[in-house]
């Protein structure tokens, strides 16, 4: 399965991202972890020590190129692994799109490209997942870099410009063919769901889940440690964990 996150800024796309590409790991699947945030900072969530944070690689500029008006990939999804990637705890395959080290040189819009041709490539099978880690801005699903994925779900927190921003970017990937869009609600305190459970019936919308409001995800930031080393048995661990298992059931 191939599954997008999306969100407006801060919602927690990255800690439910990383957080689940490390369950579903440990849950026997193998994962495919990809940032395609422009400041990644996936790295971190799904384990890679912050002393080992320089040494992550990202894709090359020239693993697209453009054929008969379309970007392809130059090399084969082994190739770019290889060159590319590095492997996170619990066997999690982290590939970073870009990250810019110099000011007023151009857009990165073929690294939107770059990662829509990943998707494209990873595996189908029912051993393997891919998740898409993406960027506040909605110009990812302009330019189509979740084309390929099977499920987009929209993080959203329970107040209005977070469900609106949800809203949107669900409207936008239904736009873009993909076949399941649901919200998933984070950072949700007592009596705060029946919010978001009333916004996706009014709107026509999936609920797929949700996340507890948790302190343990401020403590492993300070830490600078991934969720699940710092804080394994946390309720909003554990209920990312059941989350996991939950969106593979459909
Ligand atoms: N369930 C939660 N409870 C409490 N804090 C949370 C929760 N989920 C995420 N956070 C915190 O919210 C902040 C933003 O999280 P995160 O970086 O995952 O969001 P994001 O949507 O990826 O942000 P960006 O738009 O910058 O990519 C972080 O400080 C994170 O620790
Ligand atoms: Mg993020």
């Amino acid at each position: 399965m191939k599954l997008a996150i999306a969100g407006k800024g801060g919602a927690g796309k990255t800690t439910i991202a990383g957080t689940l590409a490390r369950q579903l790991a440990r849950d026997g699947y193998e994962v495919l972890a990809l940032d395609n945030d422009l400041n990644p900072n996936l790295s971190l969530t799904v384990g890679i020590p912050a002393a080992s944070l320089d040494d992550v690689s990202t894709l090359s500029p020239d693993v697209v190129h453009i054929v008969d008006g379309r970007y392809e990939l130059t090399q084969t999804l082994d190739e770019i692994r290889e060159a590319h990637a590095m492997t996170a705890p619990d066997g999690v395959t982290l590939l970073v799109a870009a990250e810019p080290k110099t000011a007023n040189t151009g857009c990165l819009g073929h690294m939107h490209m770059a990662m829509r041709n990943v998707v494209a490539a990873a595996p189908d099978g029912p051993d393997y997942i891919c998740i898409l880690d993406t960027e506040a801005s909605t110009e990812h699903l302009k330019v189509g870099t979740a084309q390929h994925v099977d499920a987009l779900f929209a993080v959203v927190e329970p107040y209005f410009k977070s469900l609106e921003s949800g809203r949107r970017i669900l409207a936008l990937a239904r736009d873009l063919g993909i076949d399941r869009t649901a919200l998933l609600a984070n950072k949700v305190r007592d009596g705060e769901i029946e919010k978001v459970q009333r916004f996706a019936e009014q709107h026509g919308l999936e609920l797929a889940g949700a996340v507890p409001y948790d302190e343990c995800f401020f403590h492993a930031e300070r830490a600078a440690a991934a969720p699940i080393d710092f804080a394994p048995d946390s309720e909003a661990v554990v209920a990312i964990g059941d989350l996991a298992r939950s969106l593979l059931r459909g």
